[in-house]
């Protein structure tokens, strides 16, 4: 009966234990963490069983007994096991080819399981469908939702998702003069030391073969036209390069070189707030 108290204690300050956890975590957006601490102390706690299990029934013998009485006592009020000496008086009276049934009971420790998950679904339906504002499931998706958007807004900063689609102009000198370095470098012998056109077209007047918007323009470099002679580089310059250089020969716009080479494609009219 003593044992008994002390299980009823242990368990009681268990559940009181991870059940107040879970009424704290109820109002709070760090969940994951909240649940992982749950898990620990569960876990613990049945490898502490389990541990007391094997040292239980490893020291059996008389010396054991004495130090782990309080022990053995609990551990067969846990499992209400009928010891082998006496499994004749609970057998079944039935055989199946030899095998016979014993008529154990229920081990507590599984109707603890039992009846404690009951109690807890209960305090779980309280927690998040009573007491908190019972739309969990929304609240989440819009937590992941605005957590998504952060890490878009970072990446799109980073360079990770600039693209033709993204790709926005960059009229800051920084940028601009790291544009010109990548220009003299990459592609002046094609296109003059000026944008004013060689092999490849004049790229300072207002005639676009492939678009003169910073978007198509970024797309030009980015895929090449092959057949044409102008090369991809999309495996050579990262996002942010192209979109630097791309804006540096938007910046080049009618600047008027010498020895320009003559136009080629179509017009393309600058919109008004400049793009
Ligand atoms: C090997 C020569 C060569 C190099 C190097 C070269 N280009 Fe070109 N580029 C061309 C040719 C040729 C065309 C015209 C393609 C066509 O007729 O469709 C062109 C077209 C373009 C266009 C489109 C012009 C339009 O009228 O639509 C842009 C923009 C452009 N190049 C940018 C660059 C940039 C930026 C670099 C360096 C990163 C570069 N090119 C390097 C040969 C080159």
């Amino acid at each position: 009966m003593k044992t008994n108290k002390i299980t009823g204690l242990i368990l009681g300050v268990f559940f009181f234990f991870t059940g107040s956890i879970n009424l704290y975590a109820a109002g709070e957006d760090n969940l994951d963490q909240v649940m992982q601490t749950m898990m620990i102390i569960t876990l613990v706690f049945v490898v502490g069983i389990l541990f007391l299990t094997i040292v239980y029934s490893e020291k059996n013998d008389n010396e054991g007994k004495i130090l782990l009485r309080p022990l053995s006592g609990f551990m067969k009020w846990l499992t209400k096991s009928t010891p082998i000496e006496k499994e004749q008086e609970i057998m079944f009276h039935h055989d199946f080819d030899g095998i016979k049934e014993l008529d154990n009971k229920i081990p507590p420790w599984f109707n603890i399981l039992f009846y404690g998950s009951i109690i807890w679904s209960v305090i779980y339906m309280f927690v998040f469908h009573i007491a908190g504002d019972g739309n969990i499931q929304i609240a989440e998706y819009q937590s992941e939702i605005q957590a998504a958007s952060t890490e878009r807004e970072i990446l799109i900063k980073t360079g990770a998702f600039l693209n033709e689609e993204t790709v926005t102009i960059l009229t800051d000198a920084p940028s601009l003069s790291e544009g010109k370095d990548i220009y003299l470098k990459n592609c002046a012998s094609c296109h003059g030391n000026n944008g004013e056109g060689m092999v490849g077209p004049n790229l300072t007047d207002n005639y676009w073969i492939h678009g003169g918007d910073i978007k198509s323009i970024f797309k030009t470099i980015k895929y090449g036209v092959p057949a044409k002679g102008m090369i991809s580089w999309e495996t050579q310059l990262a996002p942010k390069k192209m979109q630097e250089v791309s804006s540096y020969i938007k910046s080049l716009h009618g600047t008027n070189p010498a020895n320009p080479k003559a136009e080629e494609g179509t017009l393309y009219e600058e919109p008004a707030e400049g793009n």
